[in-house]
Formats: structure tokens, sequence, C-alpha cells
């Protein structure tokens, strides 16, 4: 049986998954991302030994036809991450990453963005099926989109169409690590959550068990169990992100009147807490005509699945 490998390369982490063509994935493994600095080939050294246990699980290399990638800041036209402020060697320039990974294994690779790589996994696999208008948004390290429209993923002049996680939603906020400031980003995403609860409680003399933590150290899964215990400022941190959120969406319906929004990210496991004002503050800005129309849902795809399982569909598009 053929098989392609799919892999979601993530600011943290780095899952790969062997995938037959019904979509079951057959193996995984994973490395971190960080920790080979400027050193590309060391990555994906890394990642080809780490690669080749679960490779020979399913009989070895002639049995994978080619593999998919989803990266953020990727390009598909080109099979390259261009200027990734969130990984350490796509910092500074264009990386080839495709072509790497197609040298050292033998076998065509095809790449695209992580977020995009999520949506034609849940258009294929998951709770998109069916919808030929839908805009998924990834809460991670950073925050992504992929956007289909008319069936199609939207990719653009470039191929880098789809970035809705540096929209500005703030005149003179935050810092991004686009060069920019205010960037939805900097505030919905995991790290932008875990900023929120440092300026939140330096901002206030509410009492709050997130204080007993080093500021410095504080993360979104900090954030999420206090406000699983009726935290008050966790939960203030929610509701502001979410309604940045769903401000966002009223936005973006304006361009592609999608059928759903579908949130896809460790943020999602707050439910209720960040669905909610996500729904409440879209209703509150959103243009008349498409007022109750989009659906608000989460990925039913396990942990990464949805975006190793786009990445491996990217990859059954370019084998022969
Ligand atoms: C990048 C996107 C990526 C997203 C999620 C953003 O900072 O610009 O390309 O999809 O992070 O990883
Ligand atoms: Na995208
Ligand atoms: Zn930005």
């Amino acid at each position: 049986k053929p098989y392609v490998i799919g892999l979601d390369l993530g600011g943290t982490n780095s899952v790969f998954g062997i995938v037959d063509s019904r979509g079951e994935i057959k193996a995984t493994t994973a490395i971190k991302t960080q920790g080979y600095g400027n050193n590309v080939q060391a990555y994906v050294d890394a990642a080809v030994e780490a690669l080749q246990i679960i490779i020979d699980q399913v009989g070895g290399i002639s049995k994978i036809k080619a593999m998919g990638i989803g990266a953020p800041n990727g390009n598909y036209y080109n099979g390259t991450i261009e200027f990734a402020p969130n990984l350490e060697w796509g910092r500074d320039g264009v990386v080839p990453l495709a072509k790497l990974f197609s040298d050292k294994l033998g076998i065509p690779v095809a790449l695209t963005n992580d977020a995009n790589a999520a949506a034609i996994g849940e258009m294929t696999y998951g709770v998109a099926r069916g919808m030929k208008n839908f805009i998924v948004i990834t809460l991670g390290t950073g925050v992504g989109s992929g956007i289909v429209v008319n069936g199609q993923l939207v990719y653009g002049c470039d191929g880098f169409a789809g970035e809705l996680g540096h929209v500005i939603v703030k005149e003179n906020g935050r810092d991004c690590g686009c060069g920019r400031k205010g960037c939805l980003e900097t505030y919905c995403s995991a790290t932008g959550v875990a900023r929120s609860a440092r300026e939140f409680l330096a901002n206030s003399d509410e009492p709050s068990l997130l204080r007993e933590l080093d500021p410095e150290k504080i993360t979104s899964y900090d954030v999420s169990m206090a406000a699983a215990k009726g935290d008050k400022i966790a939960l203030d941190i929610y509701e502001f992100t979410g309604r940045l959120l769903g401000e966002s969406c009223a936005n973006f319906a304006a361009f592609s009147s999608p059928e759903a929004f579908i949130f896809f990210g460790g943020l999602t496991k707050a439910g209720a807490l960040i669905m909610d004002p996500i729904k409440k503050a879209y209703d509150e800005n959103v243009l008349n005509i498409f007022k109750g129309k989009a659906k608000f849902l989460v990925s039913a795809l396990e942990g990464s699945s949805a975006a190793v399982l786009g990445a491996s569909a990217v990859g059954w598009d370019i084998q022969k």
C-alpha cells in the first residue's frame, strides 16, 4: 500500500504522520522545532532520523510516494518558508524546506502554510466536509488562517494569501514578530494570552490565582486552569481575547462570506469561555446582511491531526 508523509511544522513542535490514501494515520513521530539555531539542515537531519523509524514500520521508503508540509509562513508556489519570525531558522531569509526534505528523502515534497494545511485537513476529513466557503483560524504560537472560497484555498498572486493573524486590531498596539504593531496574533495566540495575563495583572489590584506564578513564566495553560476555577482576571482575559477574535471575524465575513469559522488549536479547549465572547462580538459587529449566517465551530480532529492530514493531502496531490 502507498503512503505519504504529512508534517505539521509548528513554532514549538514538529509532528509527522504516515498517512494512507483514505486519510488514516498509520504511524506518527515528533521532534522539537527549536534547538537548531540558524541551522535548518540540522533540523532536517534530526527530522529524517526520527522519520526513518516510522518509515521502516510501514515497509521502507519505497512505500512512501510523497511528503506534504504545513509550515508557518510557508509558500505553496515555491516550497519555501519566507521570513518566519516564530522559527529560529526562518527569521532572516528564504528557507527552501521542500527541497531540503526532497533531497534527503528522495521523494517529491510539497509545502503550504500550516493554517492552509489545517483548512485542507478540515475540508477533506474534518468539520468542513462538504463546505465550499469557510475560514479556519489557528490559535497556537501564532495566529494563522486558511481561507476557502468557492471550494478552493485562496493563495493569491504570490502564494501568501490568508495571513489573517497579521491584521492590525489595535493602533500602536503590541509589538509583533512581523515587525509591526497591534496584529491580531499579538493578542489572540497562546503567547498573546500570556502577554494579556501579565498586562492585566500589572494593571489591576484584583486578587488572582495567577499572582502566585512568576509573571514571566505564565502560559495560556495557566490562564485556562485559573479560568476553570472562576478566577476573575483569567475570565476577563478570555472575554478580551474572544471579543477581539469575534470583531475580527466580523471583518473577515465581509471579504468572503464564509458559512463557517472553524477554530483550531490549544486555546479552543476553553470551550464556551472563548467561543461565547467570539460569537457575541461577531453578532454585535458584523454587517447586517451577514448576521446569523456563519457557524462557529471547533475542529473535531484530535490534536494536530487536521494539520498533519492536510499536509498529507497536499502530498497526495503531487504524487505521481
Ligand atoms: C504566520 C502564519 C502562520 C501562523 C500560525 C503566523 O505568525 O505568519 O504564516 O500560519 O503564524 O503558525
Ligand atoms: Na494561511
Ligand atoms: Zn504581525
